[in-house]
């Protein structure tokens, strides 16, 4: 088959494929056609650095994945009514994981239909469907995930609330209903937990009959790249399961050892879910995806005496390379090089911060950051032109970032787990530069935009050599 050209593949998706699929860069998109451990190949062979794909979890088409599906691919694929060893090897591999008390898996394809059925199982297990879900979260697009979903629910062509749905604020230390100049953290925890502990309480009294579930991401990716404050989900377990809810982990975008110190991100709170979801990196791009929850509640699933089947989910191929992911993680010790190289990304950027007001905020856990972008430090006024400035210039440094946040002024870095600290010296370079450069439009035209500033012709190459940045990193 012959490659089509760059406007051919535009003009063929404009055409075919509907159009609410958008593309990053709109204006000017990226025809992607080649990966590799963490770099991104265009069609003319360029290469860019990925700074946002945490699904190529162990890097882009890592070789043993490949391989491991490839393998499989030739030799059998069917369903879980088999007997099949990649399958219970891949649910005894993920409970070795979970504390004590998580040890029933269902497979599925995708996060949206890991949640879908932890909802379904929390239902079926309380015998209601009241859920309490965050402000900002997003937790997939089937129809029941929208409709808990407060990121798109709540947009002004979205659905609305529907009222078995709760919306607690989101925990946000920086930029929350509650806020860190203000309190502590333990303060911000149990201030945050109590509205969890309201809604439980008002649900009692609603036609629903009470809360089913809590369901919430360890960190919040969507949300802006926040992290709770350490008391948070503590508190919240227990006010939710004093109403006899179960509580659900989302941990399809921070699990699989994202955050360094631990295999899931709830890990970090010190707490046990009921019901935990993962998803994205456990394929390596491969659609796999899993539910782990307590004998009780896949006893109650039992009890139904529905038959659960998924054509696809856990079939040989899939686990045959989630065994393979798991491997990678373990073999190439990438969760301990989460923690370096996302101690030092954290500590770049907060050097970063020191120097630019713009930065609001730096926070994360291991390859798991985010920079809030503010107009100043006093109001934490979202800045939304400096942050999508940003994320074109670096576009322009062939270094790919992206923006979240409800006001899309977090820039959230979460790239594949074999990110080094040299990637991390480029991408700091270039925010430093990037950011000086806005500082310097801003303070002589403080009306422009960055969209007329894009549209201009003499903007700037910018492409760090390795001095400007040994330079800016010596500085520090
Ligand atoms: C936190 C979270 N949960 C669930 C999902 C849904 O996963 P999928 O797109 O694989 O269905 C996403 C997708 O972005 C997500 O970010």
């Amino acid at each position: 088959m012959q490659d089509l050209t760059k406007q051919e593949t535009i003009a063929l998706r404009e055409k075919y494929i509907g159009q609410s699929c958008q593309l990053f860069f709109r204006d000017n998109p990226l025809k992607i056609v080649k990966g590799k451990g963490q770099y991104l190949y265009d069609e003319n062979g360029d290469q860019y650095l990925d700074c946002i794909n945490n699904v190529a979890h162990v890097g882009h088409c890592h070789p043993d994945v490949v391989e491991a599906g490839c393998a499989q691919m030739a030799e059998l694929n069917t369903n879980s009514r088999f007997l099949h060893d990649n399958i219970v090897l891949c649910a005894k591999r993920i409970v070795s994981t979970m504390p004590r008390g998580l040890s029933v898996c269902f497979f599925v394809n995708s996060g949206s239909e890991a949640n879908d059925l932890a909802l379904r199982l929390a239902q079926i297990h309380t015998g209601r469907k009241d859920v309490i879900a965050l402000e900002h979260a997003y937790h997939g697009h089937l129809t029941s995930l929208i409709e808990i979903s407060h990121y798109k629910f709540n947009l002004p062509g979205g659905i609305g609330k529907k009222d078995h749905v709760h919306v607690a604020s989101i925990p946000d230390p920086y930029r929350g209903k509650y806020r860190n100049d203000k309190y502590g953290d333990e303060e911000l925890g149990e201030l945050y937990a109590e509205e969890v502990r309201q809604i439980c309480e008002n649900a009692k009294n609603t036609n629903g009959g009470g809360i089913s579930a809590f369901i919430a991401e360890s960190m919040i990716s969507c949300g802006g790249q926040v992290i709770p404050p350490k008391n948070y989900f503590q508190q919240v377990y227990k006010h939710v399961r004093a109403a006899g809810g179960v509580c659900i982990a989302d941990e399809v975008q921070v699990g699989f050892g994202r955050v360094g110190r631990h295999w899931w991100a709830f890990e970090d709170y010190n707490v046990r879910p009921d019901i935990v979801t993962m998803g994205k990196p456990m394929g390596n791009g491969h659609p796999i995806a899993a539910v782990v929850t307590t004998p009780e509640i896949a006893a109650s699933f039992l009890g139904t005496g529905v038959e659960y089947f998924n054509t696809y989910g856990g079939n040989p191929v899939s686990c045959a390379i989630a065994n393979a992911v798991f491997d990678t993680i373990e073999r190439e010790n990438l969760r301990e090089r989460a923690i370096t190289v996302g101690e030092y990304l954290l500590d770049c950027c907060q050097q970063l911060a020191k120097k630019h007001h713009f930065v609001g905020d730096v926070r994360g856990a291991g390859l798991f950051v985010g920079l809030d972008i503010v107009e100043d430090r006093l109001s934490r006024r979202p800045n939304r032109p400096c942050a999508e400035y940003v994320r074109q210039r670096l576009r322009e440094a062939h270094i790919l970032i992206s923006l979240d946040g409800p006001e899309s002024n977090i820039i959230k870095l979460k790239p594949p787990m074999v990110f080094s600290k040299e990637n991390v010296n480029e991408v700091v370079a270039a925010l430093d530069s990037v950011l000086e450069e806005y500082k310097h439009k801003i303070d002589s035209d403080p009306f422009e935009t960055p969209a007329s500033a894009e549209g201009r012709s003499n903007i700037k190459k910018l492409r760090p050599h390795k001095s400007v940045f040994e330079k800016l990193i010596k500085s520090m």
